[in-house]
């Protein structure tokens, strides 16, 4: 089922990852074998979900001292080349702390680099499965033992992880279980993660599942229609401030009105202890032809202004519970991360 998609492997000395731009009208896989296209497949979203990211980073790493290799980089185009990577999507953590799990490794050479990256792939499944298990306990235990509505924002599956994922590994597991009614998947404008990507793992996973604009959430919300929310995330601060796709606040404060449960489920590689809230993490804003233009047709007057963040930062106040591979942190009693 749905863990057979791998979203991104190494392979020959090259990463590959399934092109997620052309999901779900056509399955290919990208070979990435120079830091530059890994960037670029990065900033278009072909590869995409803080959990991904991070792998992408460490792999990126490899592919870096072997270009430097051939390339004849020096040490300094080298380092310049790494922090680029790093760089490349600001808000999700998990892409530089890929990047810094094992640039301290170069020293060591190229295998010991390629063996740890391989080991944060490895670990970052385990950490999927461990994350569905504690997200579905604490789901049946909150509401009740009996099949779920549940409603769920982007995309945080096996496309966003090397596994089954965050959110949607929740999602799974309790679909394992025989606990899943139904899966309100919002289609999560403007990339459509939600539609393109989720129901595209829902539907081949067999999970019933309908997909609504996201402006549908609050009122799906509000009128009963789901037990609790779940969402993943990009980057959470130490007061449990979670940043996630935009319309994702939306979503916590439509939760907090119904007085439902409003989860956020991420590996502790999202966690940022550095940041004591979230008022500092950088939002990333992308490009106005996402929002003014549909599958290259212009939809707004010409020379319209946008605002168009990726992400937005749901407050602590707002989140019932963060859960992470090693447990769940009970946001709403004021416990922090
Ligand atoms: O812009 P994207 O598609 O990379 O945004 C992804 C999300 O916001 C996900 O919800 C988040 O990375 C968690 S993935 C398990």
């Amino acid at each position: 089922m749905s863990s057979q998609i791998r979203s991104i492997q190494w392979r020959d000395d090259a990463i590959y990852v399934i092109d997620q731009t052309l999901l779900p009208t056509a399955e290919k896989t990208i070979e990435i074998k120079h830091v530059d296209q890994l960037i670029s497949a990065i900033q278009k979203l072909a590869v995409r979900g803080a959990p991904a990211l991070g792998v992408a980073g460490a792999y990126g790493v490899v592919l870096a001292l072997d270009e430097a290799a051939t390339a004849h980089w020096d040490s300094d185009r080298l380092s310049s080349e790494i922090d680029r990577l790093r760089d490349a999507r600001p808000t999700a953590v998990n892409l530089a702390w890929g990047v810094n799990q094992v640039r301290p490794l170069i020293s060591q050479g190229r295998e010991a680099v390629l063996n740890a990256a391989m080991n944060l792939a490895q670990a970052d499944q385990l950490s999927n499965l461990a994350m569905g298990n504690i997200g579905a306990d604490w789901l049946l235990h909150r509401i009740g033992d009996r099949p779920l509505n549940l409603l769920t924002h982007c995309n945080t599956g096996s496309l966003a992880t090397t596994g089954t994922g965050t959110a949607l590994g929740v999602i799974k597991e309790l679909a394992k279980r025989g606990k899943i009614k139904e899966v309100f998947a919002d289609e999560t404008r403007p990339l459509l993660q939600g539609s393109r990507l989720t129901a595209w793992e829902l539907s081949k996973a067999q999970i019933p599942y309908r997909i609504q604009p996201d402006g549908a959430a609050a009122m799906a919300i509000l009128s009963g229609k789901v037990d609790a929310a779940l969402i993943g995330a990009d980057r959470i601060a130490k007061n449990g401030d979670s940043a996630n796709k935009i319309g994702s606040l939306g979503v916590a404060l439509a939760c907090h009105i119904a007085k439902i449960p409003f989860l956020v489920v991420a590996p502790e590689s999202s966690v940022d202890r550095s940041i004591a809230d979230g008022s500092s993490i950088h939002i990333e804003i992308r490009a106005d032809a996402e929002i003014t233009h549909i599958a290259g047709k212009q939809m707004a007057p010409e020379g319209a202004k946008t605002f168009n963040p990726a992400f937005d930062v749901t407050p602590a106040r707002f989140i019932t519970a963060v859960i992470t591979e090693l447990r769940a942190y009970d946001i709403e009693a004021g416990e922090s991360l």
